[in-house]
């Protein structure tokens, strides 16, 4: 089974939301698609899933074409951002209702929900209404009435973002396990670089209603095809240094070392992060930020230099990388 999307766009208006998306999915393949609050990723999600209608281009998935399908006709399986579960109805009740919808029998209902709540850890909760249940409960409910579906497709919708941070970093091992158990054609979408390295094998980086990049995580990481890209992903952020020529020089924070012939600068404040330390210096090319070893004592004053060849060079004007 594969999800293929062929320069699909979507126009509101004179507005284009999303434009020029294309790529092709493999049932063992969770692509992150990832940017910005408000860059188009929900509304990709919504053109896959046929709530929104296509302005141009097509979808097909396992080769059949279901651009002109409603969303009924599609088996696609999704969890919104907001869970969009029904406070009236319990879990079981939650669940019990796509499949009410589909015509399947009692009885093989019941089967069906139970081992999905059984593989969510959800079964002590069947009869709890949504508000009688944590976050990360209710995100597993959310999953769950997905799963039970078993669609041909999988989209996920920031399915996290409403838990804290901690809660996140407990599920995401669990989730990403079952995801990828699940073999069929996954988009994860989040605005979290962090997540999506964690979760998916590829991530497109949207911006703008358009992909920049599709790659595997370490490619994009290590040969980013723009600025927008090179800052996206990386935390310590990638330093830009001071435009020369109509050209920006990047270079991340754990390729710059210590060497007293390199450039002066200037330690501006430090934060422990337990394993490592970031030092923020300052320097005549601009505030650079630096990885260091937790027990190192930084200095006041420093010199800091890079290998050329670590370095990322982009387009001052358009951001695009130059060779
Ligand atoms: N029905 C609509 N009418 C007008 N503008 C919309 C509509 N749906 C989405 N948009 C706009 O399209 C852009 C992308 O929205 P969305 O896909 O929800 O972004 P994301 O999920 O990446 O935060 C936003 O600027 C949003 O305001
Ligand atoms: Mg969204």
């Amino acid at each position: 089974m594969t999800l293929h999307l062929q320069n699909v766009g979507r126009c509101i208006g004179n507005q284009w939301i999303v434009r020029h998306l294309a790529f092709q999915i493999g049932n063992d393949e969770c692509l992150a698609l990832v940017g910005p609050s408000g860059c188009g990723k929900s509304t990709t999600l919504r053109l896959i899933a046929g709530l929104d209608p296509v302005s141009e281009g097509s979808i097909a998935i396992g080769g059949h074409d279901v651009t002109k399908l409603t969303p009924a006709e599609r088996s696609i399986g999704m969890v919104f951002q907001s869970y969009a579960l029904l406070p009236h109805l319990s879990v079981f009740e939650n669940l019990e209702l796509g499949l009410k919808i589909r015509n399947v029998q009692c009885k093989d209902r019941s089967i069906r929900i139970q081992r999905v709540l059984d593989l969510l850890q959800l079964s002590d909760r069947a009869s709890h209404r949504p508000a009688q249940l944590s976050g990360g409960q209710r995100q597993r409910v959310a999953l769950a009435r997905a799963l039970i579906r078993d669609p041909e497709v999988y989209l996920l919708d920031e399915p996290m973002s409403n838990l804290d941070a901690q809660l996140r970093e407990g599920i995401r091992p669990e989730l990403r396990r079952l995801v990828l158990e699940q073999q069929k054609p996954t988009i994860y979408v989040t605005h979290d670089q962090h997540e999506a390295m964690a979760m998916a094998n590829k991530i497109a980086i949207i911006n703008h209603g358009q992909i920049l990049q599709l790659d595997t995580p370490i490619n994009l990481y290590k040969n980013p095809n723009s600025l927008f890209v090179a800052q996206f992903l990386g935390r310590p952020q990638i330093n830009c240094l001071k435009p020369s020529d109509n050209q920006i020089q990047a270079i991340r924070p754990e390729d710059l070392k210590f060497d007293d012939s390199g450039l002066p600068c200037r330690l501006l404040s430090r934060e422990w992060l337990g394993n490592t330390q970031l030092l923020y210096l300052a320097s005549s090319e601009g505030d650079l930020r630096m990885i260091m070893d937790p027990s190192f004592e930084c200095p006041e004053r420093l010199f800091v230099r890079w290998d050329p060849q670590k370095a990322f060079y982009f387009d001052r004007e358009t951001g695009k990388r130059i060779p």
